[in-house]
């Protein structure tokens, strides 16, 4: 397989991989670690397609050393991850649990001694089931516990990491969450869904506030899930259902945290939730943007559902992946936002089930990321400010609703042993970032 054209990206673009915490580190009992919303929501009948759960996923919490190996040998230069707020707060606030940080402790010590650059996210989803239990997003008080939680880790791994996220995907979890119902909380209501994003917002803004003054020197920056919104047909209510999903999908965070405003539908909505001083206190200069993108969305108009729209899927003869998009995504965000973006997912899923050659030959795979890189490529030469890219993900990893059959990696996991095989896209993958 051929390597990408990549000319017009900056002399010192970051390439890497992500993960996060629940879909890789299993683990969930171990020296202390506290319940999360999702050890609790893979439990309820039928909300996991395999009936699976993180458990053990991929025992990342015990075989961190081989995974950074793999990193190093592949000639990765940075890896994003998620500190799992329950594994160092096993009740979300009070308590401090030691062995927990002290396995962050040894990552990151391990990242750096291999060379390789730690990107640490605060937030990929696992609220700790405590503070779910006092109301979770939808109380205004979960953003001061989560400052508390960013300045436990903020004092204790600044010193070592200079890349801080606050949260992944803040549309995706809430959206899915208090909505859809195919997320941890699981819960369907209009006002709590309101409430999760403003307080979502809050917890952002006070944790830059945070990061800023405990470790000044840090690249600050917020991750969002961003793809452009269209048409599932000709129909008028698919039409219709544009701008609302528009609004939720790309504009309902990012808006605020980097413009000061809400977009008009969720302004008028959010409303009863917002007090005097509050969009300043969401809106702080942060360092970057980072980009997860995927595919456009297709939304359909469907009355039965909360707000009136459900995704559709393409038209006919239309592909699912558009590198075009994602080209078009880097160019409208670097003016929208004029921040720094960096790409810190990106990539293909499969459905290969074990002993099928395309689980470790996994062509498809490596034609998506050539194919996205070389749309991110065009982008930059046509302006767009675009200094990294993450492929998601490192391994084949717990894919949240749909279990493990939905495949992402550039290493598989065996699901007895649990044992690593880099798949020829990561020796692609690592033969691209060397380049
Ligand atoms: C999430 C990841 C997820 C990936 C693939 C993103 O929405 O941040 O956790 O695994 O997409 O679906």
């Amino acid at each position: 397989m051929t390597k990408p054209v990549i000319t017009g990206l900056p002399a010192d673009f970051v390439w890497g991989v992500s993960t996060s915490s629940y879909q890789i580190e299993g683990a969930v009992k171990d020296d202390g670690r506290g319940p999360s919303i999702w050890d609790k929501y893979c439990r309820l009948q039928g909300k996991i397609g395999d009936g699976s759960n993180g458990d053990i996923a991929c025992d990342h919490y015990h075989r961190w050393a081989e995974d950074v190996a793999i990193l190093r040998e592949l000639g990765i230069p940075a890896y994003r991850f998620s500190v799992a707020w329950p594994r160092v707060l096993p009740q979300g606030r009070g308590p401090v649990n030691q062995a927990g940080l002290d396995f962050y402790d040894r990552l990151i010590d391990g990242l750096l001694e291999a060379g390789i650059e730690p990107w640490l996210c605060l937030y990929h989803w696992d609220l700790p089931q405590a503070l779910e239990d006092f109301g979770g997003w939808t109380s205004r008080d979960t953003p001061l516990w989560f400052a508390d939680y960013t300045a436990l880790v903020a004092r204790r791994y600044g010193d070592r990491v200079s890349r801080f996220a606050t949260f992944n995907e803040p549309n995706v979890f809430t959206l899915f969450g208090y909505s859809f119902e195919w997320a941890a909380p699981g819960i369907a209501s209009k006002t709590a869904h309101l409430k999760a994003i403003h307080h979502v917002n809050l917890a952002h803004g006070d944790a830059v506030a945070v990061l800023r003054g405990l470790v000044p020197t840090a690249a600050v920056g917020a991750i969002h899930n961003c793809q452009p919104v269209r048409p599932a047909t000709a129909a008028p209510e698919d039409g219709a259902a544009v701008g609302l999903f528009d609004e939720h999908w790309n504009l309902a965070f990012a808006d605020p945290q980097l413009l000061g405003h809400y977009p008009p539908r969720i302004a008028e909505a959010v409303e009863p939730h917002v007090r005097p001083g509050d969009l300043a206190r969401i809106c702080r200069r942060i360092d970057w943007f980072g980009l997860n993108h995927y595919a456009p969305i297709w939304a359909k108009g469907d009355a039965g559902r909360m707000w009136g729209f459900a995704f559709g899927g393409p038209p006919e003869g239309t592909p699912y992946d558009d590198p075009g998009a994602f080209r078009d995504q880097l160019l409208s965000l670097t003016r929208r936002y004029r921040l720094p973006i960096y790409v810190t997912e990106n990539g293909k899923g499969t459905f290969d089930k074990p002993g099928e050659e395309s689980l470790l030959n996994d062509q498809e795979r490596i034609a998506f990321h050539r194919d996205y890189i070389e749309a991110m490529a065009e982008a930059a030469r046509a302006g767009a400010d675009v200094r990294g890219y993450f492929a998601w993900s490192l391994l084949d990893c717990f894919e949240w609703g749909s279990g493990y059959a939905i495949r992402f990696g550039l290493v598989a996991v065996d699901p007895e042993t649990r044992d690593r095989t880099v798949k020829a896209s990561g020796r692609w993958y690592g033969e691209v970032v060397r380049g």
